[in-house]
């Protein structure tokens, strides 16, 4: 924990001067770590001089930030309208149907973290995801499949 701590620490007064630091200091934790721990918490509020309760409402208000170790990939699938229109909903039950897990769930073995997203500013290639951060378009079964597949690698 100690070395948690500290790096927690680091990130914190990255940011401790910026105006409304909470948000950029929650970003930086979950970028160092990939969630954000529970037991860093108490350590936020201190440093930031809010409440546990100020930083565990702006942690569950952001469905952005997670609150458990991602998978090893993680796939967010839009399900906004303009992606619903063109098979997103389809394309989400394929992707928990092959992973055996659903949205807002790591699969068991921790490869594959599935959530959903709504709009990735890719409306016009629907349906969209992102997996680890680079965006896809024109999304069906079988790309879905490959992708992951190829991340997985
Ligand atoms: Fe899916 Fe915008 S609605 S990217």
């Amino acid at each position: 924990m100690s070395d948690m701590a500290d790096r927690a620490r680091a990130v914190v007064d990255a940011h401790r001067g910026d105006r409304g630091a909470l948000l950029p200091v929650l970003h930086g934790l979950q970028a160092e770590f990939g969630y954000l721990d529970q037991a860093l918490l108490p350590l936020v509020a201190k440093e930031l001089n809010l409440s546990r309760a100020d930083v565990h409402g702006v942690i569950s208000f952001y469905t952005d930030f997670r609150t458990e170790p991602p998978g090893r990939t993680v796939v967010k699938l839009c399900r906004a309208e303009a992606c619903q229109s063109v098979g997103a909903e389809r394309l989400l039950a394929h992707a928990e149907q092959v992973l055996g897990s659903k949205a807002g769930q790591t699969t068991a073995d921790g490869s594959v973290t599935l959530e959903q997203v709504f709009c990735l500013g890719n409306c016009a290639l629907g349906p969209a995801a992102q997996v680890d951060g680079r965006l896809h378009g024109r999304l069906d079964e079988a790309a879905l499949d490959s992708i992951i597949a190829e991340a997985e690698a």
